[in-house]
């Protein structure tokens, strides 16, 4: 899909589609009542019947236009004009674009909507931001895809100015979805090995250092934690440090990601229902994954270290038992006491190490408790921290590209949730309430005193089910926060 602009006026579209969005219970102004004009004031005769009333997911297409240049036309309902953000268009296009994609459609044009609260330069990677969420699907092993993405999606009407923003916009659509693809490839294909060959790939092909540490390496850095997870699998861990350097004698942001290819829970086997979509559990080294690349395309000037963690967590002879007491990097020891609870036990290496390499501020990601889907429902990413001032800078990150993250409480009484008999800390927190936060509470016995921001992406990252606005599958959920973040950095 390739993104371009297109300044001179509706006139001359040449285009299969051109896509118009409708506000609700909005008299058509700017581009849209030129349209009307255009079309012998069909839009206005539509709203009137009541066929086009500019209401969310409404999708209405007009297949015979006259008087205009492009094929059909697409109308979209945004919704209320008073009350759009990024989220709300980012929706509505790819309510479009589902409908779209479904037949070959190589030339799509948009007429950017008017008069939304937000800049000009924010609609623009919203819609094309759609485009990109709404015409590829979870579907990367089926002979017959059922999606074809537009060839070129031309965005009209729009001042030249923004040209800035539609190369934002492709590197960001292109890095969310690296990380949709890693998350909906199957756990046969894709396992530490594979997923660290694929990052070599992305820092070869846009610069970024590499370093990827096995485990005898790993074994050498007193990564324990990490290697107890990884030894009852027959696929050897892998740790993933991409480095981009182009802010000078800056401070460096660390962005850390759990792993997890599969997650059968280890001995703590979890049932087939559990199970069944854990492959989605190295979504959080995905997004960094993800976030780097267009880091490094968009060529920040910032130092950024995204460090991912990799293994499978698998049941054998050689697994890690209930009841093992592990020593981490950092030398604090861990009592495990549910296998299942390994996402903590990877970060917790992986959040010392991004300390060691001075990193002035973290962001962990991590599919890492049920307990926040439980929380805050399946669409909402939990954050907790160390650090108030940095994690409302994570927060005004999130809402600026429209992904829903909220906080959840880290009152240090819940401290006592991990303490352990025999060891420092328990990896698991002995009930069922707070799940996600005593999860919290042992990642924050790594970071030392670096400002973090843990990020609970477990609903989030994984759709069950498809829906008007969004394909089932791999979301790429935080990709383009973490680059909002690093571009504010
Ligand atoms: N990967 C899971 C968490 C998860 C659950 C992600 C559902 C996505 C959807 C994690 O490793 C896990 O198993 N967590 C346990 C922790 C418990 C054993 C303390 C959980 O949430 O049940
Ligand atoms: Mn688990
Ligand atoms: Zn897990």
């Amino acid at each position: 899909m390739r993104l371009t602009l297109q300044t001179s006026p509706l006139s001359d579209i040449n285009a299969d589609w051109l896509v118009v969005g409708l506000w609700e219970k909005d008299s058509p102004v700017g581009t849209v009542a030129l349209l009307d004009a255009k079309l012998g004031g069909l839009l206005t005769k539509l709203r009137e019947q009541g066929d086009a009333t500019g209401k969310v997911k409404e999708l209405t297409p007009l297949f015979q236009a006259t008087g205009i240049t492009p094929k059909r036309v697409l109308l979209v309902g945004l919704g209320p004009r008073d009350k759009a953000d990024f989220a709300s268009l980012v929706a509505a296009m790819a309510t479009a674009a589902k409908s779209l994609s479904t037949k070959p459609c190589p030339r799509v044009a948009v007429a950017l909507p008017d008069g939304a609260p937000i800049a000009a330069e924010a609609i623009l990677r919203a819609c094309a931001h759609g485009f990109y969420q709404g015409s590829n699907s979870a579907g990367i092993r089926k002979n017959a895809n059922e999606r074809t993405p537009p060839e070129e999606v031309c965005f009209v009407g729009a001042d030249a100015a923004l040209q800035d923003s539609v190369r934002r916009a492709d590197i960001e659509g292109r890095a969310t979805n690296l990380a949709r693809e890693l998350v909906n490839m199957p756990p046969c294909d894709l396992y530490p090995e594979t997923f660290a060959e694929r990052a070599r790939a992305v820092a070869a092909g846009t610069g970024l250092d590499a370093e990827i540490l096995d485990e005898k390496q790993l074994a050498a850095e007193r990564m324990n934690a990490l290697l107890a997870v990884a030894r009852g699998s027959d696929r050897p861990p892998r740790l993933i440090v991409l480095q981009h350097r182009q802010g000078g004698n800056k401070p460096t942001l660390a962005l850390v990601g759990k792993g997890v290819t599969f997650d059968s829970g280890g001995l703590s086997l979890k049932t087939t229902d559990q199970m069944v979509d854990m492959k989605c559990d190295m979504a959080g080294a995905a997004a960094v994954l993800g976030a780097m690349q267009a880091i490094a395309e968009l060529q920040l000037p910032v130092n950024v270290l995204g460090i991912m963690a990799l293994v499978e967590n698998m049941p054998s002879g050689k697994a890690m038992k209930l009841g093992d007491v592990l020593k981490a990097r950092n030398g604090k020891t861990i009592e495990v006491l549910n296998t299942d609870a390994e996402g903590r036990l990877i970060l917790a290496d992986a959040l010392a190490y991004a300390v060691d390499r001075r990193a002035a501020h973290i962001v962990d990601l991590a599919t890492l408790t049920g307990a926040c889907m439980v929380a805050l429902g399946p669409d909402v990413a939990g954050l907790m921290t160390n650090n108030d001032a940095w994690s409302q800078k994570v927060l005004a990150a999130s809402a600026a590209v429209g992904e829903k993250a909220w906080p959840l409480p880290m009152f240090p009484h819940y401290r006592e949730m991990i303490k352990s008999d025999v060891a420092d800390i328990r990896n698991t927190g002995g009930s069922r309430y707070a799940g996600a936060i005593s999860a919290a509470k042992f990642l924050e016995e790594f970071v030392g005193d670096v400002p973090w921001a843990h990020l609970d992406i477990a609903g989030p990252a994984w759709a069950e089910k498809e829906n008007a606005t969004r394909e089932s599958g791999g979301t790429g959920c935080f990709v383009r926060t973490l680059v909002e973040l690093a571009i504010r950095y």
